[in-house]
């Protein structure tokens, strides 16, 4: 849990010299999104572990590069930043020069919110996601998850005397946080602050048009990579939150995933994994994902052993937990990048949902968002040898157990570092 005590930051990686991006700008800036607690991220273990369980809940503010505000209520009619507040002074998010274009690389960091951002009347054209290009969408504003990344373009359009509203704002839990604000100003024109409120952003729970942005990225037409065209493994992959010895848990197939004492890269280096299996499947037909869940689970160190080079296909399904809500999950792929082949509605059917799949122009990412009542289809290759985590982006999910493990190809892994491998070695 790191990440809630602020260790994060933005990584970019240039294209190699005298290779060309599909699309044209003028200049680029990063905006990194955050969410923020007062209490401290040991206090927020502590909760997690309890029982009865005391959640994070909902983050005192939303961070833009790093800056929030709290309790700056007067401040956002554009009033009250003075010398005696000065940190409800509004960051400036870039200063643009009228007519050039701007890519900017957006990442969310947050630890639990899924977030909604938009600049105030200008339009952004998704080009990129995850490092890879997609065929371009314009949206009015952009629905990014945790452990996501895009690249938009941003052209300075607007009337140049006026500054615009820069915001984030949480979706898919009720939003209780104050938007994250920063403003766009326009070069050579001392504008003052934005004179109209802060944007209020789209309904915390309208679903619809999270499903619909999530559907519109595909890869670029001339950056296709086609996928396998059929699975050699399929995993169909139950979320569910469940009591478990008193606890509350997340459950993958009935499994919450505990870090074993020994990692599991030294543990099969060695030969001493007990290759415990966690389940592939579980009960689609009968099962209902409208009621709480109907399946006991256990906690478990156990990894899913992948043929190397083998195709995998994972369907995450989603379903409503403990409280009765359905939440969004933006699962996270460690050491590959996977084809995204369907997001759906309502339950897979393993028989019939198949034929959705999108094997024509799918976009490759490494995090993807399972929508509150859906499904989410990802393909990959398990062509990296190690052992690699997939999990809940979500800093509390992950520390309840939201998350499964992938091994393929221990035997390729060279020898580890001895630091690593623990006092019996
Ligand atoms: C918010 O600010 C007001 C005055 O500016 C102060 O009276 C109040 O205690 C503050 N609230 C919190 C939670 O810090
Ligand atoms: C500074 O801002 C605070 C909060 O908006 C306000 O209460 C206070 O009167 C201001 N002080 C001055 C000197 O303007
Ligand atoms: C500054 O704003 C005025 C309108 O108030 C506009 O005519 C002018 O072009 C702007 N200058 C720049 C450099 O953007
Ligand atoms: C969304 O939540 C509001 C209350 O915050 C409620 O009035 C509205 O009916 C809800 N809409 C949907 C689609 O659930
Ligand atoms: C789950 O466990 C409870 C007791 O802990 C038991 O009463 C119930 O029958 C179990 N349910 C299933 C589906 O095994």
């Amino acid at each position: 849990m790191q990440r809630v005590a602020g260790l994060d930051g933005m990584i970019v990686v240039s294209v190699p010299a005298g290779v060309s991006e599909p699309f044209r700008y003028d200049e680029e800036h990063t905006v990194l999104l955050m969410d923020w607690w007062h209490k401290s991220v040991y206090e927020q273990a502590v909760g997690l572990a309890s029982d009865p369980l005391v959640f994070v809940n909902e983050p005192q503010s939303l961070l833009i590069n790093g800056r929030g505000r709290f309790n700056c209520s007067s401040v956002a009619a554009g009033a009250g930043c003075n010398a005696s507040s000065p940190e409800c002074s509004l960051p400036t998010l870039f200063t643009a020069v009228p007519g050039k274009t701007y890519r900017l690389r957006i990442g969310s960091l947050t630890s639990l919110s899924s977030l909604n951002f938009e600049i105030q009347g200008h339009s952004m054209t998704v080009v990129e996601a995850d490092g890879h290009y997609v065929n371009p969408v314009r949206v009015d504003s952009l629905f990014v998850y945790s452990g996501e990344t895009y690249s938009v373009l941003v052209t300075a359009d607007q009337d140049p005397s006026m500054s615009y509203w820069a915001a984030s704002h949480v979706v898919g839990r009720e939003r209780k946080t104050p938007s994250g604000l920063a403003v766009l100003r326009y070069a050579h024109n001392h504008s003052g602050p934005p004179r109209t409120l802060p944007p209020a952003g789209p309904a915390w729970n309208d679903t619809a048009p999270r499903m619909q942005q999530s559907r519109s990225i595909v890869a670029h037409p001339a950056h296709v990579e086609v996928p396998p065209a059929r699975p050699d493994r399929e995993l169909l992959l139950l979320n569910t939150q469940n009591r478990i010895n008193n606890r509350v848990k997340w459950a993958i197939n009935g499994v919450s995933l505990t870090f074993p004492p020994t990692p599991f890269l030294v543990s099969m280096k060695r030969g001493m994994y007990n290759n415990q299996q966690p389940p592939e499947t579980y009960d689609y037909r009968s099962y209902d994902i409208a009621s709480p869940p109907a399946i006991n689970g256990t906690v478990a160190s156990a990894a899913y052993r992948l043929g190397l080079g083998s195709v995998v296909d994972v369907v995450l399904q989603n379903t409503v937990a403990l409280n009765g809500k359905s939440e969004t999950h933006p699962w996270h792929l460690h050491g590959h990048d996977f084809w995204v082949l369907a997001y759906g509605d309502g339950k897979f059917d393993p028989d019939k949902d198949a034929a959705k799949f999108n094997l024509r122009d799918p976009v490759m990412k490494n995090t993807v968002a399972l929508h509150p009542m859906g499904w989410t289809a990802v393909r990959f290759r398990a062509d990296n040898p190690g052992v690699w985590l997939f999990h809940c982006h979500i800093e509390a999910h992950v520390y309840m157990g939201m998350g499964v493990v992938f091994e393929e190809g221990i035997d390729k892994v060279g020898r580890l570092p001895k630091a690593i491998m623990g006092c019996r070695f």
